[in-house]
């Protein structure tokens, strides 16, 4: 995290921050008893164990709108609070989820990687490398949370007909103000031509894309991914977009980690980046500040803080 964002905080309380690096989970397990507050990364596991190892913990600050990472039942049963950072991060990700799908629909990085190693199969011609449009299509959201909402709008701006499934529909004020319409998970990826995920990741989202739900989808489909990898069956979606079965995806986020799998290396129709979806220096530090905030007003109770209130 950048310090920068710890100012405030830094004034207030004891911080101990790691210089130019990570802390090791061995680390803080070791220097969990003496603290008060943990602020943690959205990829470092703040599990049973770990929280068993602190009886002082009040606080679990995560730098994430995700919480995938936190024991978040255990927390709660244990009276530690959970708070995310949901502000900052809706924006930047949505804009990273539109670009991904503009990119996928046109081939933009396809055909940037494809000019540079020229004579070794690119065709250039106005009839060669022919994309999809993005106005006049339909996009399926899944996850119509702040994120899903900030898309759609971007989506609509766009011109594109925005469907979406989530846990619970939206009430109908909100849904003519975004212009989108509830479907089935079923129907939505039987009739849309982009599909994004932008879910939270919890034992009911586990691979909401498989292999059936790939089948489910148009042949001429594209799948962005910005919330997290295994969401999606990434060996499935690798031999979907190998056989044909849907025609693109996009995806930040992996189901194994930091990096793709090989799968899906050697496939021209996938864009692919390492979880950058908030990764601009000015939404880093916001990230920070919020998560700061969340501690400040948590224990001097001086401002509103973002609870995670459920699993
Ligand atoms: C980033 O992945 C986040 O959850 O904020």
């Amino acid at each position: 995290m950048f310090r920068e964002g710890f100012t405030e905080l830094e004034k207030r309380y004891e911080v101990t921050f790691p210089e130019g690096r990570d802390f090791t989970y061995e680390e803080v397990y070791g220097m969990i008893p003496e603290y008060d507050v943990l602020c943690s990364m959205f990829d470092f596991p703040v599990n049973k164990e770990l929280i068993d190892h602190a009886p002082n913990l009040k606080l679990v600050s995560n730098y994430a709108v995700g919480y995938n990472n936190i024991d978040v039942a255990y927390c709660l049963e244990k009276g530690v609070i959970v708070t995310n950072t949901p502000s900052p991060v809706t924006v930047p990700t949505a804009n990273h989820a539109l670009g991904l799908m503009l990119d996928a629909a046109r081939r933009i990085t396809e055909c940037d990687r494809k000019l540079r190693t020229l004579g070794e199969g690119m065709k250039v011609g106005v009839l060669e490398n022919l994309g999809v449009p993005v106005s006049g299509q339909q996009l399926g959201i899944i996850g119509m949370g702040r994120i899903g909402k900030a898309l759609a709008k971007r989506a609509v701006a766009c011109g594109m007909d925005v469907v979406y499934h989530n846990r619970h529909q939206l009430d109908i004020e909100e849904e003519t103000r975004l212009n989108v319409v509830y479907m089935s998970k079923e129907e939505l990826l039987a009739t849309s031509d982009f599909v994004s995920l932008n879910a939270p990741y919890t034992p009911s989202t586990y691979h909401i894309i498989g292999e059936e739900e790939l089948k489910q989808m148009k042949p001429t489909a594209i799948l962005i991914n910005t919330a997290r990898g295994p969401l999606v069956d990434e060996l499935a979606l690798a031999k979907a977009l190998k056989e044909g079965t849907i025609s693109g995806a996009g995806l930040d986020v992996f189901e194994f980690g930091d990096y793709p799998s090989p799968e899906l290396l050697e496939l021209d129709n996938i864009v692919m980046t390492p979880h950058i979806g908030t990764q601009t220096y000015k939404t880093r530090v916001a990230m920070a500040e919020a998560v700061c905030n969340n501690v400040i007003g948590f224990l001097e109770g001086d401002r509103p803080i973002t609870r995670v209130l459920r699993p």
